[in-house]
């Protein structure tokens, strides 16, 4: 997928959109060759590349120099880039520099993260020509308002709440919308009512997408287990059974080899 209307053609041809997070240049050569519709350098690389607890470590110069890493590798895919923690909130022309420096990164689009005091930015940031995905449920920045990494919409105030806002930040002019951490129910019920697609993360089969972040997905963190995460790769154990037969090679001098070293 290229653009935006290849996202809202795959909606109507009710065909699923496949979205990973990738925060790095090696990984997106990886992406770049599998079937992955797109690709989003999420600020949860404050967690996966830098080691933080939450989100809400991470700039957008930081955001930039990712994003522009993973289009360097991956040239082909759509990129959305994430808008970080209050770059949306410290006024118009504070938040306009920030998605310049995302979209000048290389980012085909920005992802924000709610729908209170971010419509009128939207609508501007559409109207400026840079395709906003929107991102509701659970949303990481506000993690310390929602009282931790909790399940959103499970009664009928907050369901409708966020059928409300989706319906919003559509009308805003999001071009799709993320739903993460909401019961199934729901995000099909806000699928079946927006005319953009939706991209769920622990939010059920029918949303008309899914992204996972790639790391996850990947096996990488064996302490990280949700019940929406589903492992295609034992990636931990396989890199440090890796590691630990370089260190064995290197001891027992079965590495280098006559056939690795230079005349
Ligand atoms: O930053 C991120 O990885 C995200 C996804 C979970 C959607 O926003």
């Amino acid at each position: 997928m290229k653009t935006i209307l290849d996202f809202q053609k795959k909606k109507v041809a009710q065909q699923k959109i496949t979205m990973v997070t990738c925060y790095d240049s090696t990984f997106a050569q990886l992406v770049s060759g599998s079937n992955i519709d797109a690709i989003l350098v999420g600020d949860s690389l404050a967690q996966v590349m830098h080691g933080h607890k939450t989100t809400l470590n991470t700039s957008t110069n930081i955001m930039a120099l990712h994003t522009a890493a993973v289009v360097r590798g991956a040239n082909d895919k759509f990129v959305v880039a994430d808008m970080p923690f209050l770059a949306t909130r410290k006024g118009l022309r504070n938040s306009m520099d920030q998605v310049e420096k995302l979209i000048k990164a290389g980012a085909h689009a920005v992802k924000i993260e709610g729908a209170d005091g971010h419509l009128e930015l939207i609508k501007h940031i559409v109207e400026s020509g840079v395709p906003v995905m929107g991102h509701l449920g659970l949303t990481p920045q506000s993690i310390y308002q929602l009282g931790g990494p909790k399940i959103q919409g499970r009664t009928t105030d907050t369901a409708d709440k966020l059928l409300k806002d989706s319906l919003a930040v559509q009308e805003a002019g999001c071009f799709s919308l993320v739903l993460e951490c909401i019961p199934a129910v729901l995000s099909k019920k806000i699928t079946e009512q927006l005319t953009i697609p939706t991209i769920g993360i622990g939010a059920g089969p029918d949303t008309d997408g899914q992204i996972l972040v790639l790391q996850d997905m990947l096996g990488m963190n064996k302490g990280f287990s949700p019940k929406f995460l589903k492992k295609y790769l034992s990636g931990a154990d396989l890199i440090t059974e890796a590691l630990n037969s370089y260190v064995s090679d290197v001891g027992l001098q079965k590495f280098p080899l006559k056939e690795h070293s230079y005349e």
